[in-house]
């Protein structure tokens, strides 16, 4: 597979896959993501997801997380819901049919940074993705868990977006970070064909990788984007093109561009030493306004 063909994600490809905004629209027609992430010490990672949701154009966002954890997500901005999830520690199978429940009315599912993770979640969230047909994003701990046995992915109903970073694609993959960055093209190919899922292999020029075997390199981004919560940055606006209706693959490698511009334009302000993550969630409004 290393042989594959690298296809480039241009900007006017990335930007013709946001509809542009009628007027006789309403919330509703911008779908509600669900988001299960956080923890405590780890809500700001949930709040992120929720933020940059909201920040590329979901009708409505909802963090579902533990008690604890819940007010402390939902203070970081007005428009964000919560549900708080029963139970205590780690994510595990007593946790299905309130997430189930959680699903219900919602267009598409971000699950994984910051979350509680233990020995069930990772049957957990096969048994979410069995149960339920909605468009799925799994990032940070959600595909921790899932290393465990990847063979739950292929019982989802709806589709499914793997975000890993080379650390997270070599628990995936059962090899080293060495390994992966040496093998970076091939082994998102494997995972995306054997699996049918999209993977976005994260890191200096992003892959993706379509079930259907094709393979982007993303050419937006930046090393100031190398900070704690860029990731989570991207996962929410992965869960917000997917709940309004654009499709996988390309609500991937759209998300991807937009986050990695987005990045661009936030270093010019900041400087590659000064961006943090929340930056990215200010310049994907120059995004959107330059893809107006
Ligand atoms: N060039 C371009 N893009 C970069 C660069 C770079 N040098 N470094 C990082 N990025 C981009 C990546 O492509 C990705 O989109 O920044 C984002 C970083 O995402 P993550 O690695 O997931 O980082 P983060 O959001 O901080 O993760 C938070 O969750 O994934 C877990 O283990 C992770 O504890 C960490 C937490
Ligand atoms: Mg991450």
């Amino acid at each position: 597979v290393s042989g594959a063909e690298l296809l480039r994600v241009e900007e006017k490809d990335a930007r013709e896959v946001i509809p542009a905004r009628r007027a006789d629209t309403h919330k509703g027609t911008y779908g509600h993501v669900l988001v299960v992430a956080g923890s405590s010490g780890k809500t700001g990672a949930a709040a992120m997801v929720a933020l940059s949701a909201l920040r590329s154009g979901a009708g409505l966002v909802t963090v579902a997380t533990r008690a604890e954890a819940l007010p402390w997500v939902m203070a970081h901005s007005p428009e964000i819901m919560g549900i708080a999830l029963p139970g205590e520690g780690p994510l595990g199978k007593g946790d299905l049919e309130a997430l189930k429940g959680a699903l219900e009315g919602k267009d598409a599912l971000v699950m994984g940074p910051g979350i509680p993770r233990g020995p069930e979640t990772g049957a957990l969230i096969g048994d979410l993705l069995a149960a339920v047909d909605v468009p799925a994003v799994l990032d940070a701990d959600a595909l921790n868990a899932v290393a465990e046995d990847l063979t739950v992915l292929r019982r989802a109903k709806g589709p499914v977006l793997l975000t890993p970073h080379p650390g997270e694609m070599a628990r995936l993959w059962g090899r080293t970070t060495k390994d992966v960055q040496q093998h970076r093209v091939g082994v998102a190919l494997n995972m995306a064909t054997s699996l049918n899922v999209t993977v976005v292999l994260k890191g200096s020029r992003t892959l993706i990788a379509e079930p259907g075997g094709r393979v982007f390199i993303n050419p937006t981004g930046n090393a100031g984007m190398a900070t704690g919560g860029t990731g989570d940055v991207l996962s929410g606006v992965c869960g917000a093109l997917l709940a309004q209706g654009i499709k996988l693959p390309r609500a991937a490698w759209t998300a991807v561009y937009a986050h990695g511009l987005a990045g661009d334009l936030a270093a010019k302000r900041r400087g590659l030493m000064g961006l943090i993550a929340t930056d990215l969630l200010e310049d994907l409004g120059s995004v959107w306004v330059r893809w107006g």
